[in-house]
């Protein structure tokens, strides 16, 4: 068998076989097949898609090129959650400390930053001290004693799926159904969960744009996942615009502490009690009502924070950061956008926001960039607000002010100014199980 039979095979729109599948998978995972090759491979199935057999294949392969994790001893309340990429989206921060709070098992691993989009990982290495790699003794450990562990991707966990993760990230082959669902579904299968809620977002910020698109990629994850025999509930949400005001990996960092603390922006509330009420729904089969009740308990009594805190301090984190947010280190440069005209904002495109924030240091271009944890963007300003000539719409936050004024530009026009107030947006779409 040859790689290059194979990717002219999927170019001209073939069905790949089962062993076609494997050839790939395995070779690229132990460097026999090069990244220009899985360059190829993956551009063709962006281009020609896979079939819902060959998707499944893809995401069993991957799913055994590494350790398959047994949380077994952890119980039977195990839940993960994952998000199919989002701008602003730092609900794992929020729901898996909820999560745990309530009684439910979070031994989650979570991934980096992927194109235009954030990454868990990175936002938690933005805080000083904590630690996303432990070994599995310590992951086993600390999940015991305190119900949670978030952290990076083992190397032996999904090498295919963390290989072609950086690959995709940097040769614009992430917006395809198949790669995304064999990459997140590999993951949630190796990392052993028995319960998955993923959240699957739709929109200008997303990699799926359209509802219809969304609604396609959670049915096959949803599929996929049960027939695996896990647990699965998919909440497709809206990512139109970024998730709350914060987009960045320190700024994120504090607007989830906000939420935590009882406050923050309605939107992203919304979002994380919803997604954490349906982690708690799977894992004690309760109605989402009685969910949504313990969800609000688990914020209002401090429970949840108590819980984020403990993780960080578990983790080797500076707990002392989380008590008073303002000790993060700030930026050289915060630049203000203000608008140009009186108007509602009827849009904001959440995609070109994002690419602003990696410009400004928020996210990487090259796989061997390094992020700048305090660069970001605050908007003050969202979709369905007034605003006059003059005010502030949005903080730029950067070390290097060579991108200023090009970010400046993409922002302003990613926001659409209208003279009538736009309708209210939905923010969570559908629920499939
Ligand atoms: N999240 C993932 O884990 N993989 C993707 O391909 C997209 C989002």
């Amino acid at each position: 068998m040859r790689m290059y039979d194979i990717i002219k095979k999927k170019r001209d729109g073939g069905e790949l076989t089962k062993e076609e599948i494997r050839f790939f998978v395995e070779g690229y995972t132990r460097g026999d097949i090069p990244d220009y090759q899985a360059s190829a491979f993956t551009m063709a199935v962006f281009f020609s898609g896979m079939t819902a057999r060959e998707t499944t294949d893809l995401t069993l392969e991957m799913a055994k090129s590494g350790d398959m994790l047994d949380l077994s001893e952890l119980g039977d309340k195990t839940v993960d959650k994952h998000s199919t990429g989002g701008v602003g989206d730092k609900v794992t921060l929020v729901v898996a400390p909820i999560a745990a709070a309530l009684g439910c098992t979070v031994a989650k691993m979570s991934g980096r930053g992927l194109g235009h989009t954030g990454g868990t990982v990175d936002k938690l290495e933005s805080i000083p001290g904590f630690k996303v790699e432990l070994s599995a003794p310590e992951f086993f450990k600390q999940v015991k004693d305190i119900g949670i562990s978030v952290i990076g991707q083992s190397e032996n966990l999904t090498p295919a799926d963390k290989k072609l993760y950086a690959l995709r990230d940097v040769t614009g082959t992430v917006e395809s159904l198949p790669l995304i669902a064999s990459s997140i579904i590999s993951k949630k299968l190796a990392s052993g969960s028995q319960h998955i809620v993923l959240d699957v977002t739709c929109g200008s910020g997303a990699f799926m744009k359209t509802p219809a698109d969304a609604e396609k990629l959670a049915e096959a994850m949803v599929e996929i996942g049960t027939l695996a025999g896990r647990k699965m509930t998919a909440v497709i949400t809206n990512m139109d615009t970024p998730l709350g005001s914060n987009i960045g990996n320190i700024l994120e960092v504090k607007e989830a502490v906000e939420v935590l603390n009882g406050g923050g922006p309605e939107d992203l509330r919304y979002v994380c009690t919803e997604i954490a009420s349906y982690m708690y729904a799977s894992c004690f089969d309760a109605s989402i009502e009685e969910a949504r009740t313990k969800v609000l308990d688990a914020l209002s009594s401090g429970a949840a924070l108590c819980k984020f805190k403990a993780m960080v301090a578990a983790q080797g984190g500076d707990v002392s950061y989380i008590e008073d947010p303002s000790l993060f280190p700030e930026p050289k440069y915060a630049y203000r956008i203000v608008s140009p005209e009186d108007g509602y904002i009827a849009s904001m495109n959440a995609e070109t926001i994002g690419i602003a924030s990696v410009l400004l240091g928020a996210g990487r271009s090259k796989k061997e960039d390094k992020i700048d944890y305090k660069a970001g963007i605050s908007l003050l300003k969202k979709t369905g607000d007034r605003v006059t000539c003059g005010d502030v719409i949005a903080i730029l936050y950067t070390d290097d002010d060579s991108k200023l004024l090009e970010v400046e530009n993409m922002l302003l026009s990613s926001i659409k100014l209208s003279l009538s107030e736009p309708e209210k947006e939905t923010l969570i779409y559908k629920v499939i199980k």
